[in-house]
C-alpha cells in the first residue's frame, strides 16, 4: 500500500491537506515535524513527502525546521506555503519578507513548464495565505509558476522530484488544486491510488477476530456515529464477545434512546446493555444551573453507572472506543500511542479493568468513518447523524433541568428537526437543534395572556465545528417551524432565531 507522509508544520489545513491525498485513494499519515526522525522517515517507506504550511517565517527563532538531508532522501516531496519557504530556506534560496508581498484569498497564478501542472492552463485561481515568500530559488530549481507579487509561486528540482508551490492546492479555492495533488501523487510519487478506507475496515474486522475472539471487548455505545460504526465493526470481529452499554441518561433527543436499542439490538444483534438511569441524573442535576457544574456532574454520573455495569461484567479484556483521527491528531502526539479521554467516555479507562483500549477508528477522518458505516449497514440517518454534545440536551436547556423542560425541549427539536428534513440534504445544515431559554415573554392566544418560555433555534454551516456560520436556513422553515412549536408544544410561546457565528459564540448555548 502506497503511504504518504504529511509532515506537519503547524499550519491551519494540514488535516485537509490528508483528505484530499486519501480522496484521490493514496492513504495518508500525517506526523509533527518533532515526531519522526530522517531515519524513521527514509525507512517508513514512504511514496512521498507533503511539508504543509504554518503560521511562521523561516527566519523565527524557533519556527519549526527539519534536517534539510531529508532533500536527498530520496523521496520525492511537495511542500505547501510555509514547507514551500522551507524547502526554498534549507536549499539555500532566499526567503524574504515584505508587506507588500503578502497575498491572501483568491489570486490568479500564471503557470509555466512543470509535470504538476501539465493539466492546467497557463492562467488560473489559486488560494494564497502568506506574508513572507520566496525571493530567489535555491540553485538547481526552477520557477514554475508567477503571480503579480510573487517572483516564484512555485517551483521544483524535478531531478531530485522535489516540488513546492506558495499556494494551497488543498483547498477548494483553488481552482485545479486536485489536479496538482493528484499529478504529484500519481505522476511523481508513482502512486497507484487503489486504497480504500473500507478495505482497511475489512483488514481490520479480520485482525480483531484473530485477536479478540473468545475475549470480553466492552464498548460505551452513545449512538453517534464514531460509536456506532465502531461497535459494528467490532461485533462483525468478535460477534457476541462485544458488550455494549448504552447509557440512556434520559437527556437524548425524542425517541432517540429507542431508536439505538432497536437499531443495534433488534436489527444487527449487537448485545446490548441499555441502562435506563434518567431518574438518578435529574436528581442530581435538580437544581443546577451553572452550565459547567452540568457537565461535571453528567460526565461523573455517567462514569459511574458505567463502572456499575462492568462490575456486573467481569474482568474485560479490552474496552473500545470510538476515537477517530482528528482526535488523535489533536491530542498532539500523531501516530504515537494516544489513549484519548473522549468527550463522553472520558474517565473510562480509569474505573473499568482491561487488558487493552481497542479503538478500531484511530486511522479514519469523519467521511471515511461514514463510508465503513455505510458499508456495515448503517441507515443513512446515523450515518449521517450530526453532532450530539455528549451532556445531552442538558447543555440546551438553559436554567434548570427538569422532566417537563426536557419534553418540552424534546418536542421543538423535534419540530425544527423535521421542518429541516423538507430541505434536500446538501442545503441542510450541518447541525441544528432547539434550545430552551429560561426566558419567559408575554403572549397572547386567544383572547387569553400567555406567559411561556421562548425557544431558540440553532443551525450552523461549518467544516470542522472549530469555526461555524450561522445557517441562512429558509423564511418558509423557520415560518413553519415558528408556528408549529408554539402551537404544538404546551409551554413555549415565542420562537427565536439565533444569527451568531463562531467564534464568538459557540454553537451549542452552554
Ligand atoms: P461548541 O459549543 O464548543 O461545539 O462550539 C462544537 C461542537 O462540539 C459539540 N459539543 C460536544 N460534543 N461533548 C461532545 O461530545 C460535549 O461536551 C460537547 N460540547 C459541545 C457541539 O454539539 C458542536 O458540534
Amino acid at each position: 500500500m502506497d503511504r504518504i507522509l504529511v509532515l506537519d508544520f503547524g499550519g491551519q489545513y494540514n488535516q485537509l491537506i490528508a483528505r484530499r491525498v486519501r480522496e484521490q485513494h493514496v492513504y495518508a499519515e500525517i506526523r509533527p515535524y518533532d515526531g519522526i526522525s530522517p531515519e524513521e522517515i527514509s525507512e517508513g517507506g514512504y511514496s512521498g513527502i507533503i511539508f504543509t504550511g504554518g503560521p511562521n517565517s523561516v527566519y523565527d527563532p524557533g519556527s519549526p525546521h527539519y534536517d534539510p538531508e531529508i532533500l536527498d532522501a530520496g523521496i520525492p516531496i511537495l511542500g505547501i506555503c510555509y514547507g514551500a519557504q522551507l524547502i526554498a530556506w534549507m536549499a539555500r534560496g532566499e526567503v524574504g519578507s515584505a508587506e507588500n508581498s503578502s497575498e491572501y484569498g483568491k489570486t490568479a497564478v500564471r503557470t509555466g513548464e512543470s509535470v504538476l501542472f501539465r493539466e492546467l492552463p497557463g492562467e488560473s485561481v489559486c488560494w494564497m495565505s502568506h506574508t513572507d515568500y520566496i525571493r530567489r530559488a535555491p540553485a538547481g530549481f526552477s520557477v514554475t509558476a508567477v503571480t503579480d507579487k510573487c517572483p516564484c509561486a512555485a517551483m521544483e528540482d524535478a531531478g531530485r522530484k522535489i516540488y513546492a508551490v506558495q499556494f494551497h492546492p488543498e483547498v477548494t479555492h483553488t481552482e485545479y488544486g486536485r489536479q496538482i495533488l493528484a499529478a504529484f501523487l500519481f505522476s511523481v510519487c508513482g502512486c497507484a491510488g487503489d486504497w480504500d478506507a473500507r478495505d482497511s475496515a475489512a483488514r481490520l474486522i479480520e485482525k480483531y477476530r484473530e485477536e479478540l475472539a473468545g475475549r470480553k471487548v466492552l464498548l460505551a455505545l452513545s449512538g453517534g456515529v464514531d460509536s456506532s460504526v465502531a461497535a459494528l465493526l467490532l461485533h462483525r470481529a468478535v460477534g457476541e464477545d462485544l458488550t455494549c452499554v448504552f447509557v440512556d441518561h434520559g437527556l437524548l433527543r425524542k425517541g432517540e434512546g429507542d431508536r439505538v436499542e432497536e437499531m443495534f439490538r433488534g436489527r444487527f444483534g449487537v448485545k446490548l446493555i441499555r441502562v435506563d438511569a434518567a431518574d438518578r441524573f435529574l436528581e442530581r442535576l435538580a437544581g443546577v444551573t451553572d452550565p459547567e457544574t452540568k457537565r461535571r456532574i453528567i460526565g461523573e454520573e455517567f462514569i459511574r453507572v458505567f463502572e456499575e455495569e462492568g462490575k456486573k461484567i467481569g474482568h474485560v479484556h479490552a474496552l473500545a472506543q470510538g476515537t477517530i483521527y482528528p482526535d488523535v491528531i489533536e491530542s498532539g502526539k500523531g501516530a504515537s500511542a494516544v489513549i484519548k479521554s473522549h468527550h463522553n467516555v472520558g474517565g473510562l479507562p480509569d474505573v473499568i479493568s482491561f487488558d487493552r483500549i481497542v479503538e478500531p477508528l484511530r486511522d479514519f477522518f469523519k467521511d471515511e468513518v461514514r463510508s465503513i458505516g455505510r458499508m456495515l449497514g448503517l441507515p443513512e440517518d446515523m450515518v449521517t447523524r450530526q453532532p450530539f454534545p455528549g451532556p445531552g440536551l442538558a447543555v440546551r436547556i438553559i436554567g434548570e433541568v427538569t422532566r417537563d423542560r426536557i419534553t418540552m425541549l424534546q418536542e421543538a427539536d423535534a419540530v425544527f428537526r423535521e421542518e429541516i428534513g423538507r430541505l434536500d440534504m446538501t442545503e441542510r445544515p450541518d447541525q441544528y437543534f432547539a434550545v430552551l431559554t429560561d426566558t419567559h415573554t408575554v403572549g397572547v392566544m386567544g383572547d387569553a395572556r400567555t406567559y411561556g418560555y421562548t425557544a431558540a433555534l440553532r443551525a450552523v454551516s461549518t467544516d470542522d465545528f472549530m469555526t461555524a456560520e450561522w445557517s441562512r436556513i429558509p423564511y418558509e422553515i423557520l415560518e413553519r417551524a415558528s408556528s408549529r412549536i408554539t402551537n404544538e408544544v404546551a409551554g413555549i410561546s415565542r420562537v427565536v432565531y439565533d444569527i451568531s457565528s463562531k467564534p464568538p459564540a459557540t454553537v451549542e448555548w452552554e
